[in-house]
């Protein structure tokens, strides 16, 4: 129905005629002339309905409206003097409109397409709408290009693509499943994946080497801006590999996906090991776009005055007193400002956030006094402070100090005063070396998936174990994660018993992983990228929902469609299904 998209003209098609299709994005009346800007996938461009040139094509101009959809023939002409538009591609020339369909109206629109202002709530009830606008175009152009490259950049390193079941058995990945109730076996459930995990491995088994899916994957968790309950992975698996392998073919990826969207950037990516990433950036996840890394002084609060502060440094093993040098603060925030980081940090368990000034004459700050002259000076040089510098002090069980001076350096980097973070810089981190397990609330719990393979199982403490698994972080961010795998049985087993399982339950939830394991499994490890938030950081959007063509909103739902929603009693008896009153 057309010649041309509507900015693929331009002053060099002058002159000639074009049919052109779209949505009238705005239309004007400037003294009888009517003025339309016609829009479609491209962009916009004007159209003029002059009476004098064609009197019919102006009479169904005047009944057009917003969003109605035309089918137009027309000429291309300059704009006049001192007309143009620089803001548009467009903006240099018009088209005589020769002929005018009224192809579909629309009812008065819910919003102004492309207008930021509305409420999510309103665009995601009409979702279509909001995808109208060009820049909801623009990213899910780049997201096409961006699975488009990973395809082929897998295929070039040797992949295939296999797909996956999506009815199939829990694959635990931390996260509760979604279930699916059989209608054919009363009483059973078929789970959604929370990842391929499980049948990749099995298809290494199976000999095929190097597999990749783009793989729908669902996970029943609490929901943040970086999170949905059914989400994209790019998901890799090799065999006869070691880390440094399955590395090379993330970063080969990484930077072909980037490359398609018109990004450069530079492999190898730095490594920090997952303890390192701890006590220096208090996350697992440590933004390298900017500073702030935190300091250990531990050992000059051990000599100080303070019982507070000489009963934590006594158990430096589980205890830690970080200092954090944050540049120019002394000039930049108030006192309440610096009082206030201390309600900040209190939320995440801080008794407190002690800090230093550095001042033309010195260091000053309360504690000061509970320091020697030398320990005074001890601190200045090991947080490298200057002038105008405030240096914070957070102390306490390590995993807390962590955690809460992890996030104020965040909130701190964050923060509108500081401005530290680059707008533009893709810092990309792999974070290597995990523990295989941790313990919480005595439970112990593996921090990546039970089938990572452990470096050494031999340790008393079972929080000391390493395994062989790392972490791609892009800006502070996780996009990725992967493994080596247990490729052997034995090590499977003793690995599902300390973390709890016992035999008969490992039988029952993964025994066609251990089966498989008995028959020659070859060492194998991959990785999954979160697709989502791979696009969401690239197109810099806030939310992940920004580039899921129809996502889930906090609440899981989708407003859209009003899913989930209650059913018939028949399907409900179909599936054996009776509902109990309900609780709330
Ligand atoms: P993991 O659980 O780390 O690893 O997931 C890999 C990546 O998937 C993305 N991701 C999500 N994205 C959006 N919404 C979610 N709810 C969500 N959950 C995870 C993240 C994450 O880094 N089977 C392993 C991979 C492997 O070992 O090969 C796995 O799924 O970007």
């Amino acid at each position: 129905m057309r010649s041309h998209y509507c900015t693929d003209v331009s002053e060099k098609n002058i002159g000639e005629k074009v049919e052109l299709a779209g949505w009238a994005n705005n239309h004007r009346d400037h003294g009888g002339i009517i003025f339309i800007d016609l829009r479609d996938k491209s962009g916009l461009i004007q159209l003029v309905c002059d009476p004098a040139d064609n009197v019919e094509a102006h009479k169904k101009a005047n009944e057009v409206r917003d969003e109605f959809v035309l089918l137009i023939k027309g000429t291309i002409r300059a704009r006049g003097e001192g007309l143009t538009n620089p803001r548009l591609k467009t903006g240099a020339i018009e088209v005589v409109v020769d002929e005018l369909i009224i192809e579909n109206r629309s009812a008065p629109m819910p919003f102004v397409i492309g207008d930021d202002k509305v409420g999510e709530e309103t665009k995601l009830k009409y979702r279509y709408l909001d995808l109208r606008s060009p820049s909801s175009y623009e990213t899910f152009r780049l997201r096409s290009k961006a699975a488009i490259a990973a395809r082929n950049s897998l295929d070039k390193l040797g992949f295939l693509e296999v797909e996956t079941p999506i009815l199939t058995k829990s694959t635990p990945e931390g996260a509760r499943d979604y279930l699916v109730p059989s209608r054919v076996h009363e009483g059973e459930f078929y789970a959604l994946p929370q990842s391929p995990q499980l049948f990749k491995q099995l298809l290494m088994v199976g000999g095929f080497d190097r597999y990749f899916q783009i793989a729908k994957c669902f996970r029943d968790e609490d929901l943040r801006a970086d999170r949905q309950p059914e989400f994209t992975q790019i998901d890799v698996e090799m065999s006869f590999c070691d880390q440094e392998d399955v590395i090379t073919v993330a970063e080969t990826l990484l930077t072909d996906m980037f490359e398609a969207c018109g990004h450069e950037v530079k492999a190898p990516f730095n490594r920090m090991t997952h303890a390192h990433a701890m006590e220096f950036y208090g996350s697992d996840k440590p933004d390298m776009r900017y500073g702030l890394k935190m300091v250990d002084v531990i050992d000059i609060f051990e000599r100080c005055d303070n019982a507070i502060f000489t009963d934590i440094a006594k158990s430096p093993k589980i205890n830690r007193i970080k200092a954090l040098r944050v540049p120019g603060a002394d000039l930049i925030f108030s006192k309440r400002e610096m009082k206030s980081f201390e309600d900040y940090v209190r939320k995440f368990g801080a008794h407190g956030l002690g800090y230093f000034q550095m001042k033309e004459d010195g260091l000053k700050g309360p504690l000061t006094k509970f320091f020697s002259e030398e320990d005074i000076q001890l601190i200045i040089e090991r947080t490298e402070l200057e002038v105008g510098d405030v240096v914070f002090f957070g102390a306490g069980d390590k995993k807390t100090v962590w955690d809460y001076m992890g996030r104020f350096r965040i909130f701190i980097a964050e923060h509108e005063k500081m401005n530290l973070i680059p707008e533009d810089a893709f810092e990309f981190l792999w974070v290597v070396d995990f523990p295989m397990f941790e313990v919480e609330d005595g439970r112990v719990k593996a921090l990546h998936h039970p089938f990572t393979q452990p470096k050494d199982l031999n340790h008393n403490d079972v929080e000391d174990i390493e395994s062989i698994a790392y972490d791609i972080v892009l800006n502070g961010v996780e996009l990725g994660g992967g493994s080596i795998r247990i490729h052997k049985e034995q090590i499977q087993s003793e690995v599902f018993k300390l973390l709890g399982i016992e035999e008969e339950e490992a039988q029952e939830k993964f025994g066609f992983l251990l089966d498989a394991l008995k028959f020659g499994a070859p060492p194998h490890g991959g990785f999954a990228l979160g697709f989502d938030r791979f696009m969401m950081l690239l197109a810099k959007k806030d939310s992940i929902r920004d580039v899921i063509a129809f996502p889930k909103t906090q609440k899981a739902s989708c407003i859209l469609t009003k899913a989930p929603s209650a059913v018939d009693n028949s399907q409900l008896r179909d599936l054996h299904i009776r509902l109990r009153e309900s609780t709330k």
